[in-house]
């Protein structure tokens, strides 16, 4: 058969037998028997040689069109086919070869996961969680305190007042007072929980913080029982090597009263001192003011800042990167 008949020839049965091919089986054998390597294109091409120089324009011609016809006609056959298969198989796909993927769950905020290893030391040293109020009155918060009205705490610009005699309590101290009102001595108690003051917003202030009061009435408690169990409570959630110091200071509630420092260390490794919290030894009035017997019992009463822990224990070093919520930070801890 003359060339250029069976150009034709190839172009009408292949068109035809395409026309057929419903799967992707059938496409891949036409594929084969027309376009592939030992083709019947490929085999028409390579009898251009023997054909006359005269004709070899021509018939070049219509091969490399005989070429690009099927393969164009292919790809659209392809294409019509694979959309028909996808509108039968209903239904999302699933690649089950692909790995799993857990979604990002969220986890406590580091701050309750202190409060929880905080509360869990404590226990350890046999103290029960006490709670108490947010909105507080100024009984709780300063007069059984012994916080006399004339005293600077106690002026209105330093504590969030909601009417005259209510406000936002400004320390965990008022628990102190609501559980030795409602307990007979011995008592053996810490209280972590929210507290709020106007202080200026910096580094290591907030306006909301949080604080873990504590309070031991018994009797014969002493000073060396508040130091041995404040340092063995830093020892315990900071690390064996954390150094404590104890600064003698002033609260109307203790006396003696002191502050606890503990060492921080800058980037360069530069030690400097970072106040903790306050405690001393209950004030005879206060325990008089709750109808304990200050003649038969002593006790000692601390309160922690409960950032300031946070923030040397993960080396942040500044207070308010706790309260931005920005998830990229709270997800390192
Ligand atoms: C008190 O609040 C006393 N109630 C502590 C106390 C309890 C003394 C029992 C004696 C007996 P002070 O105002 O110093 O004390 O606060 C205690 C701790 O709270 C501070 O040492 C500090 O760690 C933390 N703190 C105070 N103000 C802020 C603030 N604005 N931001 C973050 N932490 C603060």
């Amino acid at each position: 058969m003359a060339l250029k008949d069976e150009i034709e020839t190839i172009r009408s049965q292949a068109e035809a037998e395409l026309e057929k091919a419903a799967d992707t089986d059938s496409l891949e054998a036409w594929r084969i028997k027309y376009l592939g390597a030992k083709g019947a294109v490929k085999a028409a091409m390579q009898r251009l040689k023997d054909v006359p120089r005269e004709l070899k324009p021509a018939l070049g011609k219509a091969a490399n069109a005989l070429k690009s016809t099927l393969t164009a006609a292919f790809e659209q056959r392809v294409g019509q086919v694979g959309a028909g298969s996808a509108k039968r198989s209903a239904g999302p796909t699933v690649d089950v070869t692909l790995p799993g993927s857990r979604p990002r769950i969220g986890h406590a905020h580091v701050i309750t996961q202190t409060v929880e290893e905080i509360c869990e030391i404590f226990a350890r040293m046999g103290f029960t969680v006490a709670t108490g109020p947010e909105v507080e009155d100024e009984h709780h918060n300063f007069a059984a305190l012994n916080i006399p009205p004339a005293h600077p705490a106690r002026d209105p610009l330093e504590s969030f007042y909601i009417d005259e005699q209510t406000m936002l309590r400004s320390q965990t101290s008022t628990v102190q007072i609501r559980v030795m009102e409602n307990t007979e001595p011995p008592v053996r108690i810490i209280s972590p929980g929210r507290v709020y003051r106007p202080d200026t917003v910096d580094a290591t202030h907030s306006f909301m913080f949080h604080q873990v009061e504590g309070l031991y009435v018994d009797e014969g408690v002493s000073m060396a029982d508040l130091k041995t169990c404040l340092d063995q409570f830093c020892k315990a959630y900071f690390g064996p090597e954390v150094a404590t110091c104890f600064r003698p200071s002033f609260f109307p509630f203790t006396e003696p009263s002191a502050e606890v420092d503990i060492e921080f260390h800058r980037p360069d490794g530069t030690p400097y001192w970072v106040e903790l919290g306050g405690c001393g030894m209950v004030d005879p009035n206060v325990l008089e003011a709750v109808g304990y017997d200050s003649e038969k019992y002593t006790g000692y009463a601390f309160g922690l800042g409960i950032e300031r822990m946070v923030m040397r224990k993960h080396h942040i070093p500044d207070i308010r990167l706790l309260f931005e919520n920005d998830v990229r930070f709270l997800h390192q801890f």
